[in-house]
């Protein structure tokens, strides 16, 4: 008997041909970038979020408390300058971001941030009404990346968007849930489609895991840089780099309660949770996110904080990623999964649920027994009470065009300086001091222990290129920089004014139908696209009434 197969289509993939700019990723960047974006190229841009909350740090990573620049830097005869307070000037800000943090305002007055709020009422209130009419699919992860012959440009990424079967299934945590998250098969979870976006232009990397940049083989660097800071003779290292954080809500009872035994177990190896130099009530106050005290030093019932803490629930005993042998692996064999450390995952859970108690148990006498873990998926978003997703602090970052890489030079300097190197291809600005959180048991290059004044920065098209893919756009922690130099970079607003640039940048390569975002480095494009730019961010210093450059 002959058996004729015929291959079946499978009903459950959709092909998407219409999205022009892709922005896969909902980081605080991606943000950014839909939103300018969607001002010229509204219903040809689209965006791919990885959970039902898009904004990343902002709002699924749990922290909408934004880190501003907060130092000064001193020359040796004392000439100083006080780099938060040029920051903080409204006409050095991102505009739009400013006017996101004034719609709720400080409802924490906690001391980390000029603006601290509740992460589900910003996330509802200050953030969907400027995505409104965008098109965002939500609850949507990457899982390949097609490219055309020539190996230089994304044509095509698959992606599986997940619907929730609203069941009684167990609560799971995210290291057990994420493999879920990028299989097509249906789970018990969820049921799933298979997105096809075809005919694509440019694409923009915005994802919090630089998993663009795995899948399109695009070149990378991750973790620590071993030999110098602009060193990319090596891939990095792929065990040692940043702490990150599982981050979770407490609050403030006006009596004590008893809580429910902590349900996880110690991470393994134990933990060493410590308030260093600080005491409880200043982590309390420090990332506080709703209070009816008067001011940032007192602590008032029904207090609502957000834990993200160094000595606490930063996770450092294993890095995040995985080696880039075992990224590839994943990719290489269709079995791709975000290139995460699963264990890791497991472990931050742990030290997060650990942290809690730990700080429960060490309140001063007054709040005994008083605070409590907020067990409510209407403010967490989650079953588990934890962030939706891991605060990270690094990505794996491009390595750009003509292997360019932005380095600490350009942004470090005597205070005198005013402000770090005037790129010529400058498409944003940003301040904020080198700050990493080191990771147990990694031993960082002497290059690393030493002080670098941060200047007011610039941040260059060059950085928001690869050198391996023409129309690909890294942006937040997934662009062209060093190790020490991401650490300067990666924070709230200063992610959200790349994206608003990289949104920019992205349309305007649509609608001139550039080849490669190398090409926008010409004279004719580049000063075209900065007077855009512009509109939606500074691309300037404002320095005692003077700009820097004055154009
Ligand atoms: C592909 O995109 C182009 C614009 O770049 C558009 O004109 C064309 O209709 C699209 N093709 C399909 C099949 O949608
Ligand atoms: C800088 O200021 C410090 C403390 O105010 C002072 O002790 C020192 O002499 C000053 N140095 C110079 C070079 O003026
Ligand atoms: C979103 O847009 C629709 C139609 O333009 C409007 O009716 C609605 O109020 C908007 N929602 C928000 C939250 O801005
Ligand atoms: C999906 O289901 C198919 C068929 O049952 C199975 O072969 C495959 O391993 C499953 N994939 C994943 C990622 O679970
Ligand atoms: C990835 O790129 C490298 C060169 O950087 C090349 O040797 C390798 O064959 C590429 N792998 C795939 C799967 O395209
Ligand atoms: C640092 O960046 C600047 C500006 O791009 C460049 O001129 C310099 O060569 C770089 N330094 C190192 C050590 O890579
Ligand atoms: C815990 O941390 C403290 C302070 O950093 C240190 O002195 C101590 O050795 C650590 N203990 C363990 C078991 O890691
Ligand atoms: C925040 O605190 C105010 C009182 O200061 C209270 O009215 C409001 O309900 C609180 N919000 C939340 C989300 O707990
Ligand atoms: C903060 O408020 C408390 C009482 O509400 C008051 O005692 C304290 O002096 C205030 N602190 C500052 C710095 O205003
Ligand atoms: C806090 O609760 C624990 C466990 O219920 C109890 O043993 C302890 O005495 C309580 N402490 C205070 C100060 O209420
Ligand atoms: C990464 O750093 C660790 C500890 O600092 C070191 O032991 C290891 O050799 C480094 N790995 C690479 C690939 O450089």
């Amino acid at each position: 008997m002959l058996l004729i197969t015929i291959p079946s289509i499978d009903s459950s993939i959709r092909i998407i041909d219409d999205c022009q700019l892709l922005i896969v990723g909902g980081t605080t960047s991606a943000l950014g970038a839909i939103i300018s974006a969607s001002k010229f190229l509204n219903s040809r841009t689209c965006l791919l979020e990885p959970t039902d909350w898009i904004g990343g740090q902002l709002t699924a990573e749990l922290l909408s408390a934004p880190d501003f620049a907060w130092h000064t830097i001193r020359d040796t005869d004392n000439f100083t300058l006080n780099v938060r307070a040029i920051d903080q000037q409204l006409n050095n800000q991102n505009p739009l971001f400013s006017e996101m943090l004034a719609v709720l305002g400080n409802t924490g007055g906690c001391h980390v941030s000029p603006s601290c709020s509740t992460p589900s009422l910003f996330h509802s209130q200050a953030v969907l009404p400027q995505v409104n009419n965008t098109r965002i699919y939500y609850n949507t992860v990457i899982k390949r990346v097609k490219k055309d012959a020539s190996g230089r440009r994304i044509t095509q990424i698959d992606a599986i968007q997940r619907t929730s079967r609203q069941t009684e299934e167990r609560c799971r945590f995210l290291s057990e849930e994420l493999p879920d998250w990028y299989s097509p098969n249906d789970s018990a979870w969820f049921t799933k489609t298979e997105l096809s976006f075809t005919n694509l232009s440019f694409v923009i990397e915005g994802t919090s895991w630089g998993e663009v940049l795995v899948l399109s083989n695009a070149s990378y660097l991750q973790g620590l840089m071993e030999q110098f800071d602009g060193d990319i003779s090596g891939i990095g290292n792929s065990t040692c780099g940043q702490a990150f954080t599982i981050g979770f809500l407490e609050q403030l009872r006006e009596i004590p309660v008893d809580e429910p035994p902590n349900p996880l177990p110690e991470p393994t190896g134990g933990t060493n949770h410590s308030f260093g130099r600080y005491t409880w009530e200043w982590v309390w106050t420090d990332r506080r996110v709703n209070t009816s005290a008067l001011n940032s030093s007192t602590i008032a019932v029904n207090d609502i904080t957000i834990q993200n803490w160094g000595g606490g629930n930063d996770y450092g005993k294993e890095f995040f990623y995985l080696s880039p042998s075992d990224a590839q692996h994943q990719r290489d064999t269709n079995h791709w999964e975000g290139g995460v450390n699963l264990n890791a995952i497991q472990n931050a859970e742990r030290q997060a649920y650990s942290y809690h108690y730990w700080y429960r148990e060490k309140a001063p006498a007054q709040w005994a027994n008083r605070t409590v873990l907020i067990r409510s998926s209407s403010l967490t978003g989650t079953c588990h009470y934890l962030a939706k997703l891991p605060y990270m602090r690094e990505s794996r970052r491009s390595i750009g065009y003509q292997n360019f890489l932005m380095n600490i030079t350009t942004i470090r300097g005597r205070a005198r300086d005013l402000h770090g190197y005037i790129f010529d291809d400058r498409m944003c600005i940003g301040a904020y001091d080198a700050d990493f959180h080191r990771m147990a048991k990694c031993t960082y290059p002497s290059y690393m222990n030493k002080y670098y004044p941060i200047l007011p920065y610039y941040i260059p098209l060059r950085a928001m290129t690869n050198r391996d893919i023409d129309n690909l756009i890294p942006i937040g922690k997934t662009m062209a920089q060093s190790f020490l130099v991401n650490s300067a970079v990666r924070l709230h607003p200063v992610e959200f004014s790349i994206g608003q640039a990289a949104g920019v940048i992205g349309t305007y390569a649509v609608q001139n139908n550039l080849l490669s975002i190398a090409e926008m480095l010409k004279e004719e494009h580049l000063s075209r696209v900065q007077s855009i730019v512009k509109q939606f961010t500074p691309i300037s210093w404002t320095i005692d009434g003077k700009r820097y450059p004055d154009d």
